[in-house]
């Protein structure tokens, strides 16, 4: 076993962190109680063959006491506030019901899921109108990943996951399972949901109040859907899965002591080597799984997790047997095929700032498509950022129905930590990343930026992945139904609607 290289930055250009653009809200250390990290549950299937796995997803209110005093109004996926972890197992037959119990339309989008689109996919032309359910079935054929299921009814997809629309998925497979890593849910694999959050009168949330174009944030940081949190730890090791899921917030994480810690799995699945470092940037949607090992502590140490320099969780140390297990040099192989010959190379700009972000050049429209790809071809996707480094910010790219390979930076290799497959990549301003993009399904999907409130306002297309053998029509959305519904549901005229990415 070779040891390996300790990487000790943040990979991006630190110019470009969103701490140096003039909105910016810096987490603040809550001054309220420390209190237990929320684990979520399980969703349990509502039955489990040999072959079939079946759920009931409900989108619900509730109320979650957060901070001490008035409980906070909520929104979550069977439960309060955000969800049970959901759990699919490759080569299954996923059957769910999807149940809207909210007073408005919302849709379940599977963010990081190879799905056909737009329907299963969950995008903005799936809604599920308050009072009824829709039911979606698909072959869960992925490997093993952390992913998330998350609200996305353009153009309010900001305001439904800051009330709290987004849990985690969790894919299992025999390749993960075979390989030395924690998995004892709840014990020593947990889900960590990286939220913020600002607290107005009588401990609400209020979205409008807090809007910013460029990102909706809040001084304070949320984990599982719990302020302040601990964690007791039990085991030497620990796994995190961490998830970026706020609205904005780029999560820049350490340990006290500069705990090194190993990245064993990007968005799509296990990585082909670990990666070690004391530094770890999330952008917004991606997800990072890592182990940490905390064999050099005793019982009643305490080792805090930072972002930036704030401390956002506390891992209080018990009596753990020891565990000397370490982890292969290889873990996985990585698909890696060949760009189909003659293919074209997509371009994708993502520019502007505050209302004016635009891809493309464009606005979004959902009854545009803006580009196509065959299915079956393995193409280049070239995502550039035009923000200058002064006054811009990363974007991060996502595309649904795929997990693709970053191929290079400016024509650099891509970070150490995105080698495997992805979802979503942080693009700093000035820089265009290289893409390798191939489909497993049929559909209209989006791709945009996930700074939430960026994709509301505008940084946004779709494109089709067809069979020229076999052409299909898709029955797309228009805003114009999305807003009479929801101006219908919340009670006003469309023209008093207030939903902020509705200008663009
Ligand atoms: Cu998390 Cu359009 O996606
Ligand atoms: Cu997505
Ligand atoms: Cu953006």
């Amino acid at each position: 076993m070779s040891e390996r290289k300790v990487y000790t930055d943040y990979f991006f250009d630190e110019p470009a962190y969103n701490t140096h653009d003039g909105g910016f809200v810096p987490l603040e250390e809550p001054k309220t109680p420390q209190q237990p990290l929320k684990i979520p549950e399980l969703l349990k299937p509502d039955k489990e063959t040999d072959t079939d796995m079946y759920y009931t997803v409900i989108a619900q209110t509730g109320e979650a006491q957060l901070m001490p005093g008035k409980k906070t109004k909520t929104w979550g996926y069977n439960t309060d506030l955000l969800g049970k972890t959901i759990l699919f197992k490759k080569g299954k037959m996923i059957h769910i019901t999807l149940k809207n119990e909210l007073p408005e339309l919302t849709t379940f989008h599977w963010h990081g899921l190879n799905v056909p689109g737009p329907i299963t996919d969950g995008g903005c032309h799936a809604p599920v109108y308050p009072g009824e359910s829709t039911q979606i079935d698909f072959k869960c054929d992925q490997v093993a990943a952390t992913l998330w299921l998350h609200a996305h009814p353009c153009p309010a997809t900001a305001e439904h996951v800051w009330k709290g629309l987004a849990t985690a998925v969790v894919v299992k497979d025999d390749v993960e399972a075979a390989l030395p890593f924690p998995r004892n849910y709840g014990v020593d694999d947990i889900p960590v949901i990286l939220q913020d959050r600002r607290f107005h009168e009588d401990n609400q949330w209020d979205y409008m109040a807090d809007y910013d174009p460029d990102g909706v944030q809040g001084p304070t940081a949320m984990i599982n859907g719990t302020i302040n949190p601990y964690f007791d730890v039990t085991t030497q090791r620990l796994r995190l899965r961490f998830l970026d899921g706020a609205n904005r917030r780029e999560w820049r994480l350490h340990f006290s002591d500069n705990l090194k810690f190993t990245q064993i799995a990007s968005d799509g699945g296990i990585l082909p080597e670990p990666v070690d470092f004391t530094h770890l940037m999330l952008t917004c949607a991606e997800r990072a799984e890592v182990i940490v090992d905390f064999g050099q502590y005793k019982p009643g140490d305490e080792v805090t997790l930072f972002c930036d320099d704030v401390p956002i969780m506390r891992f209080r140390i018990h009596e753990f047997a020891p565990d000397n297990t370490t982890l292969p040099d290889h873990l996985v192989d990585i698909p890696d095929p060949d760009v189909t010959p003659g293919a074209p190379v997509h371009k994708v700009v993502m520019s502007g700032m505050d209302e004016e972000v635009m891809m493309n050049g464009k606005k979004f429209d959902m009854q545009r498509i803006d580009d196509k790809q065959k299915l079956g071809n393995v193409e280049y996707w070239d995502i550039s950022n035009t923000n200058d480094m002064s006054n811009g910010m990363v974007h991060p790219y996502h595309m649904h129905g795929t997990q693709f390979r970053v191929v290079s930076r400016n024509g650099h290799a891509p970070y150490p930590n995105e080698n495997g497959l992805k979802d979503t990549v942080g693009v700093n301003p000035g820089e265009t990343v290289r893409l390798k993009v191939w489909f497993n399904h049929l559909g209209v999907f989006m791709n945009h930026c996930h700074i939430i409130e960026h994709e509301d306002g505008g940084m946004m297309a779709q494109f089709e992945v067809y069979d020229p053998d076999h052409p299909k029509q898709y029955k797309l959305m228009d805003m114009d139904t999305l807003m009479n519904a929801f101006a219908k549901e919340r009670g006003v005229k469309v023209e008093d609607l207030n939903i902020p990415g509705m200008d663009m």
